[in-house]
């Protein structure tokens, strides 16, 4: 019944949808060249620091497996390297992963060189300076303590100054489009630029004591609301509907076949950007937020679950008629799957948000779970992907090194991913049922410490199913450097020059 529902509304959703004009050769034969050099650069980096993130993941997790690996020192804790974990996956590997595909998309269905020349490059060195900052302050314990926004001020104004220069070449570049329309990758690819910088804006509003210490403006339930609406939204805009545009753009292209309904990736588009922004309080039930803010952001977090899935679908149906080259392709594999791990995570969320079920799953390694079937399984699976296909076309080789090595890597990290949430769930559910079992007389039947007990063996699976993702981003690594080693110069330039895009 289910396929025979989808079945139906994807005939309607395809029959009625609007055909996408190929773009006229006259406009798109052009004697100028694409910036691909700060696409290269932002395509190494997210390999590099897609190494540094996973390691930091990798040693984190084996931290809480066997604590001698603290040091016993401050600078490499738990807590301190925990918050650089998060900033080098999220911001560093992710930001740089997000900065090469959509400078890369945006020069492609806009035909048109980047905007606003040297600024590309300043946005690469300025964002990479971040990075470095970042990489140095954490470990030393300068913190705002405000979770994904843990930078110090001076930090949060150069990356300000940053953000907006991205801003600039990024919507610069669809202004002098020579194409009609604005292909729709490039929507979504704009939403995450714009909601970004009004949610670092507004939830990095502090006063500042020291160069290296601030506090927020804001106090008590306000700053809780404040920093899970920034928290929630970088979600669901840095790691959502930057990547979906990633997903608009590669998934097409690497399967050969245009996108399975352009109307449904529009409807897609404004339902998901008008319901995430209420979602964010679904991380604050059960405490001093009113009660309704809490009912609100449940809701709103079960109605999310439609166009999540209305995307899913649209890219999951692009392969119609494609899906033989799964067989071959293993670039194709990672984006495939990388969509089915969204519409897994997309489900689980609104499940999570209900409130009686949040009683069990908060603060237990649940959410750690859900988090990573996200992070793994989506983000760094459909960057992945996205890079292996565009790595070659930017160096101008015809593809990779090795496909068998990128087959390798596929199975490890899908693998990886498995173990990781397999083995949160579990560690998960055991933990909420421990933690709230009492005997007749009301005392608890089980301590802290006993939870935590039965919790170890679940930490030694997900160390295990990180080493093996982190095994396969060793692999893209060597398979990058022996890519772009054989890389010549002429070529590359030859490469630069326009080329058509044909219908998406
Ligand atoms: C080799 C891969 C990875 C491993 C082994 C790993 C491991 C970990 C560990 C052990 C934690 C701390 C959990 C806790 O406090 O109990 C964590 C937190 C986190 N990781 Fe990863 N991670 C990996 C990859 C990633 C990636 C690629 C992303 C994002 C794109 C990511 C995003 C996060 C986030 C957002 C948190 C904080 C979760 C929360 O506060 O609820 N991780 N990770
Ligand atoms: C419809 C979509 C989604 C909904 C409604 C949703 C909902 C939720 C809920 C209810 C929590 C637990 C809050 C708590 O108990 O503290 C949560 C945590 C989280 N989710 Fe999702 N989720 C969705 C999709 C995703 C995706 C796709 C990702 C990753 C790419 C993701 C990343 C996270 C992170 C990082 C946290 C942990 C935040 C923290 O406590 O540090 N979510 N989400």
């Amino acid at each position: 019944m289910v396929t025979c529902f989808l079945h139906t509304c994807g005939r309607f959703l395809s029959r009625k949808s609007i055909t996408v004009e190929p773009l006229e050769m006259s406009t798109a034969i052009s004697p100028t060249a694409y910036n691909y050099k700060v696409v290269r650069q932002f395509a190494i980096m997210t390999v590099i620091w897609g190494v540094v993130g996973m390691s930091l993941g990798v040693l984190i997790a084996s931290q809480l497996v066997w604590p001698e690996l603290n040091l016993g020192l401050p600078w490499t804790s738990f807590g301190r390297l925990r918050p650089l974990h998060t900033n080098a996956v999220i911001f560093a590997f992710g930001g740089c992963a997000l900065m090469a595909t959509s400078f890369y998309v945006v020069q492609r269905t806009c035909q048109a060189r980047l905007f606003g020349g040297p600024l590309a490059s300043f946005v690469f060195w300025g964002w990479q300076a971040v990075i470095v900052l970042a990489a140095i302050t954490l470990p030393l314990g300068f913190t705002s303590s405000k979770e994904y926004a843990e930078l110090e001020w001076p930090i949060d104004i150069l990356l300000t100054i940053v953000w907006v220069s991205y801003a600039v070449v990024f919507f610069g570049t669809v202004m002098k489009r020579q194409t009609k329309h604005i292909y729709v990758g490039n929507w979504f690819f704009g939403a995450f630029i714009l909601v970004t910088a009004m949610l670092h804006l507004v939830n990095n509003m502090e006063v500042p004591v020291t160069l290296t210490k601030s506090y927020s403006m804001y106090s008590g339930a306000t700053d809780a609301m404040i920093q899970w609406w920034y928290g929630h939204n970088a979600v669901g805009f840095f790691l959502t509907t930057g990547f979906l545009g990633m997903m608009y753009y590669f998934v097409p292209k690497q399967a050969g076949r245009p996108v399975y309904s352009y109307r449904l990736s529009i409807v897609h588009f404004w339902a998901l950007i008008t319901l995430y922004i209420w979602a964010g309080p679904h991380h604050l039930h059960y405490t001093a937020l009113p009660d309704w803010a809490q009912s609100l952001g449940m809701v709103m977090s079960l109605i999310l679950l439609a166009p999540s899935w209305g995307g899913m679908i649209n890219g999951m149906m692009t392969l119609s008629g494609a899906w033989h080259k799964l067989r071959h392709d293993p670039i194709l594999r990672f984006l495939v799957v990388s969509l089915a791990f969204y519409g897994m995570s997309t489900f689980e969320g609104p499940m999570m948000a209900i409130k009686t079920v949040n009683a069990l799953s908060h603060y237990t390694d649940w959410t750690i779970g859900h988090v990573h079937a996200g992070a793994l399984g989506w983000v760094a699976m459909v960057s992945i992907g996205s890079l292996y296909h565009l790595i070659p076309k930017v160096f101008a080789r015809e593809q990779m090194h090795s496909i068998g090595l990128i087959n390798a890597h596929f199975w490890l990290a899908t693998i990886g991913t498995v173990l990781y949430i397999a083995s949160m769930w579990v560690n998960g559910i055991a933990q909420g049922l421990m933690w709230r079992a009492v005997n007749e007389d009301g005392t608890l039947t089980y301590s802290f410490v006993e939870a935590l007990e039965a919790s170890h063996p679940g930490f030694i699976v997900r160390a295990i199913g990180g080493a093996f993702f982190l095994i396969g981003m060793l692999l893209m690594a060597y398979n990058t450097w022996r890519t772009v080693r054989v890389a010549k110069q002429a070529e590359i330039e030859a490469a630069e020059k326009f080329v058509v895009e044909g219908a998406h």
